[in-house]
């Protein structure tokens, strides 16, 4: 039995499992765990299951002499120091696979939200501004027939690009094995879509250059990490008429503040983050960490691990 601490509720029962086994402690607020919180549990802890929100940096991890295991509550895990936990054979799980198909649903979802307008055109049913049909009112762009550059062609964007192949659209893609060049997919595609992980090489990866090599009617979407993207730049091309239209779940930064200049553009969607955020796919992910927890904590290999390297894999 060992010591545990969890940063948020989860959905399911996944969590009873974890509680059969150890003793756990769950931060029982909607807001994550203040760093000084999170520190003092993670000093006590030998393990930790956190979110995409909590930093486990170098001195945190520095901060856990007793911790043999985190688990990470997403496929992404660039809050997580990668690099620190090897150094000390601290296996860090994540959750791949399981949101696969339910994160390309949603940014399947923006791209049509945001070429039909439809946030837009529902706030002015709501608003009592539905006088008649109207020929030339809340005009959109077609998805169907368009030209879609995705950028990242790993699970997440190969899942996107199978439910594309319905719509006819000619799918242009950036991958780490190569596809197109980025310049040429940029000026090239009505919809960029961003499926590539985050970390040195892509943050900042759509500043102001590439949004003014996009089309002038170029809808941009993000669902993977905020930081791909340069936000002071986006909100730019949006007001001029750079581009279309951006379509984000993810934003830099998270959450974006009410009073942020980039809501006063109102060519942008932008929903909290919820690319996973289905029950069965919620449930998946809280059952693939307590899995991740609970085997490195019995010294067995993590199902999934993101740092195989601490098992001498890769
Ligand atoms: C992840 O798992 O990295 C996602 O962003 C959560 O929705």
């Amino acid at each position: 039995m060992g010591r545990v601490f969890v940063t948020r509720r989860l959905p399911g029962d996944a969590l009873k499992r974890l509680e059969a086994e150890h003793e756990v402690e769950v931060w029982p607020e909607r807001l994550p765990p203040p760093p000084a919180e999170l520190r003092a549990r993670a000093r006590e802890a030998e393990g930790l299951l956190c979110m995409l929100t909590d930093p486990v940096d170098r001195a945190l991890l520095g901060a856990a002499p007793r911790l043999r295991a985190v688990a990470n509550l997403a496929v992404g895990t660039d809050n997580v120091d990668l690099e620190a936990a090897t150094e000390r054979g601290l296996p860090v799980g994540f959750t791949p696979d399981v949101l696969t198909e339910t994160t390309a649903d949603l940014a399947v979802a923006l791209m049509l939200a945001a070429a039909r307008r439809l946030p837009e055109a529902e706030a002015a049913v709501r608003a009592g501004d539905w006088l008649t049909w109207e020929p030339d009112r809340l005009l959109g762009r077609d998805l169907h027939g368009a030209t879609v550059g995705i950028i990242g062609l790993g699970r997440i964007g190969c899942a996107v690009a199978r439910r594309l192949e319905g719509f006819g659209v000619e799918l242009l893609h950036t991958s780490r094995e190569g596809g197109t060049e980025l310049e040429h997919l940029l000026a090239r595609s009505h919809f960029v879509s961003l499926h590539c992980p985050l970390n040195p090489e892509t943050e900042g990866l759509i500043g102001a250059e590439a949004l003014r090599s996009m089309r002038a009617d170029a809808i941009l979407v993000n669902t993977a990490r905020g930081p791909l993207v340069d936000t002071a730049a986006l909100a730019v091309a949006l007001t001029s008429g750079e581009i279309a239209a951006a379509a984000l779940d993810v934003t830099d930064p998270e959450p974006l503040p009410s009073d942020h200049p980039l809501l006063g553009a109102p060519n942008l969607v932008v929903v909290p983050h919820v690319g996973s955020a289905t029950h069965a796919t919620r449930e998946s992910m809280a059952g693939i960490a307590v899995a991740n927890l609970s085997a490195a904590l019995r010294g067995e290999r993590m199902p999934h691990a993101a740092n195989p390297e601490v098992y001498g894999l890769r």
